[in-house]
């Protein structure tokens, strides 16, 4: 018995390996796998077969049931394969374009300004975000105890010896460059104005584009963290007609051409004299509005300037009576808020893609 389900393996093997079609496959199965096949018929008459050959014959009948079984899943699987319809690749189909970002608008504002100031030749000076006392206050005309300490709520650095961060004023000013007792984050970007001052001499043309931290509460034009750009110019015989010149060339290259400004009496302890300046609310051109209030007369404050004052010339070791400079400090998210009608503040931080895909 044993070589003749020897053979049915080896001819059922054969049978499905020829097998073309499903046709023949179907064939061959109910040839030597189906209920009638002479396998089955085999295994089926096994109960009749004394118990010594049962065992042997039952093993040898089970294997060649299982190499057939394999047989036939390969042969199925090969002819499922060649049915199944083969792809060729479209080179001509346009690709799938990956998702690509862009710059945030307040990144691309501030390249944007250092564009127009590299033109009127200032160069890009960048300075810490921790400050200390000295450069953000005192070298800046702002001693302590001065009221000016109090005008802006500083976060203070834990540890660092500085003020308690309440809005009462700073301690632990030092009078001098270098020690960093009293560390802070710095309120505006003026300290770089001393950075700079302290390591190169005259003349000197800089903006310093960066950001700046105060404690205050969060509301629609204020928040905690936003960015300023500083500008310096000192020279021999630099006068207030250098200042409203570079001004009004910054903002009719930012704002347009018919844009209008003023200058109006302001007060900064590192500047004197000092002025705000002004923009005409082009929302309303000048008959005040929601933008500008109705208290403005239509005009919007954009920035704070003046000319150095000798005390921080002194700070830095230059002779203020050779020396002689402008400064100006505007806020960043407020002139992108005005050019490109942001109404609030907080956009800029709260990294909603609905708004930043916008610009
Ligand atoms: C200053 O910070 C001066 N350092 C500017 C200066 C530089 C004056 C050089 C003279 C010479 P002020 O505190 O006004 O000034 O801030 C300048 C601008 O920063 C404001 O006009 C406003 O646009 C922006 N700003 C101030 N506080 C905030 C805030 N909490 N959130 C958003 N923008 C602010």
């Amino acid at each position: 018995m044993i070589p003749r389900i020897d053979a049915l393996g080896a001819e059922g093997e054969r049978a499905f390996q020829a097998a073309q079609t499903q046709a023949d496959l179907e064939a061959a199965r109910v040839r030597f796998l189906g209920r009638k096949s002479e396998l089955t018929q085999l295994l089926r008459g096994l109960k009749d077969l004394a118990e010594t050959e049962r065992a042997h014959v039952g093993a040898r009948a089970n294997e060649t049931r299982i190499r057939l079984e394999s047989a036939h899943a390969e042969a199925a699987a090969r002819l499922e394969s060649a049915a199944a319809p083969s792809f060729t690749r479209d080179v001509t189909l346009p690709g799938r374009r990956a998702p690509v970002g862009h710059r945030h608008l307040l990144t691309s504002v501030l390249r944007e300004t250092e564009q127009i100031f590299r033109g009127l030749g200032f160069s890009v000076a960048a300075g810490p975000d921790v400050e200390d006392e000295w450069h953000n206050f005192t070298a800046l005309n702002i001693p302590e105890g001065h009221p000016a300490r109090d005008e802006t709520d500083t976060f203070y650095l834990r540890g660092s010896g500085g003020g308690s961060g309440d809005g009462s004023g700073a301690r632990g000013s030092n009078g001098g460059p270098g020690a960093a007792i009293g560390a802070l984050l710095r309120t505006h970007t003026s300290p770089v104005q001393i950075r700079t001052m302290a390591v190169h001499q005259p003349p000197i043309r800089i903006i310093c584009p960066g950001r700046c931290y105060r404690n205050e509460a969060v509301d629609a034009t204020h928040h905690h963290e936003f960015h300023q750009v500083e500008g310096l110019y000192v020279d021999r015989n630099v006068s207030l007609a250098d200042l409203k010149g570079t001004l009004e060339r910054f903002l009719k290259a930012f704002f347009g051409r018919d844009t209008e400004i003023r200058f109006v009496p302001s007060y900064y302890p590192f500047v004197e004299p000092g002025a705000a300046v002004d923009i005409r609310c082009f929302f309303c051109g000048g008959k005040g509005c929601g933008v500008c209030g109705p208290l403005s007369g239509g005009w919007l404050e954009l920035l704070g300037a003046g000319m150095v004052h000798p005390n921080v010339f002194k700070a830095v070791g230059y002779d203020p009576e050779i020396w002689t400079g402008w400064a100006f400090g505007a806020g960043i998210e407020r002139l992108v808020m005005l050019r490109h009608g942001v109404p609030d503040v907080r956009m800029f931080l709260e990294s909603d893609v609905r708004f930043v895909r916008q610009f």
